[in-house]
């Protein structure tokens, strides 16, 4: 680097003095407040991991517990996990999911999906359609999705193929089927393709909706405590009239499905927790309020879902396998793999309980039941 010349020098002792003075007043004031001085001198306390909120505290504790807990058993299955990050994603190695799976390893993928709202499985390119059809019927019953493409032959699953022609169109913060007056337990998607050419792209992100709820200010927590949010699946049917259906078809596919309401804030059925439930796919009305005034106030709660500190991200490989609760989580598939092929195909288990505010109540549902409570 070539010296300063004398003007800088004197600029930059000019701009350190001033620095000097501020941080003397800044720290003035943090001691008459009361404020620790942090290792980065700064004060701010932001909605992220903090566990100087009680509440966080109470997540995180809860969450070291629940990784203990989880890689003990794992092991003694002869499985072993790799936490993607703090509280959400976990990828079991190990299963053959070709398999017929033991009460015990299905028990404990249940609990697994339960404390780490999404788990992974690498290696299962051998499987066929029957057998990931199968694995998700261990959990409950297998919904079929009106809109999107099914598979020749097997209409419970869904195929989303994306290329060159058809670029990915699932980049946006979404749980699945929201719309549904009893929307799913979880998807389960596995890769068949995936842009193995590219050192990058295609990755599928995850956000924690318990995080979500609990980093929001006291005040908003709870007003948003009592509040709905209307449901539509009108992404999808706003499509229909491009394609050629007459707005007489249109309307009788939305008397099936009509606008549905939820809770903005819903009880997790297994675990009895708050999680925010609101998502910019299919949710953009509040309840009770003018789209112009609803519409603004559900965009700050959708941003939650963005907080880096609340997210996993997860690397797809030709025979990967996501499986996801989709009352705990919103995930976002990255459209960056273009002219790349990128083809998934989705099995959704149904959860047959509506969304309800009931803190501490629990509903197990249809499937398999948790082995251990944490
Ligand atoms: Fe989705």
């Amino acid at each position: 680097m070539e010296a300063l010349a004398p003007e800088q020098l004197k600029r930059a002792e000019e701009v350190n003095a001033s620095n000097r003075k501020a941080l003397e007043i800044v720290e003035s004031l943090n001691n008459e407040a009361g404020f620790e001085k942090k290792s980065n001198g700064s004060t701010y306390m932001g909605n992220t991991l903090n566990p100087k909120s009680a509440s966080i505290a109470q997540v995180l504790e809860h969450t070291l517990a629940a990784r203990v807990n989880l890689d003990t058993r794992a092991s003694k299955l002869g499985f072993e996990l790799e936490h993607l990050a703090v509280t959400i994603g976990t990828i079991i190695h190990g299963p053959d999911l070709a398999k017929e799976q033991s009460d015990q390893a299905i028990n404990f993928f249940h609990d697994a999906l339960r404390e780490r709202k999404v788990i992974f499985f690498r290696n299962q390119q051998h499987i066929t359609t029957d057998q990931h059809l199968d694995f998700g019927r261990r959990f409950g019953p297998i919904e079929v999705h009106p809109f999107i493409k099914a598979k020749e032959g097997y209409p419970e699953v869904v195929v989303l193929d994306h290329g060159k022609d058809s670029p990915g169109q699932e980049n946006v913060w979404h749980s699945d089927v929201t719309w549904r007056e009893e929307p799913s337990l979880g998807s389960i998607l596995r890769c068949l393709e995936s842009p193995d050419d590219l050192p990058e792209g295609g990755d599928t992100h995850f956000a924690d909706m318990y995080l979500a709820f609990e980093g929001l200010p006291a005040l908003l927590k709870e007003q948003v405590r009592s509040m709905k949010a209307i449901h539509t699946n009108n992404v999808f049917l706003g499509g229909l009239a491009g394609k050629g259906y007459s707005p007489e078809q249109i309307q009788a596919l939305r008397n099936i499905f009509p606008p549905t309401i939820h809770p903005i804030v819903r009880t997790h059925p297994w675990t009895g927790k708050e999680c925010l439930y609101v998502n910019t796919a299919f949710s953009h009305e509040v309840d009770g309020m003018e789209f112009e005034e609803g519409f603004p106030f559900l965009m700050e709660l959708y941003k939650q879902a963005a907080i880096p500190e609340y997210q996993c991200r997860f690397r797809w490989e030709r025979g990967s396998i996501a499986f996801w609760d989709n009352r705990a989580s919103q995930h976002y598939a990255s459209s960056d793999y273009y002219p790349f092929s990128r083809t998934v195909e989705r099995v959704t288990v149904m959860d047959m309980t509506r969304p309800y505010y009931s803190p501490g109540r629990t509903v197990q549902g249809p499937g398999c039941k948790p082995s251990s409570k944490l």
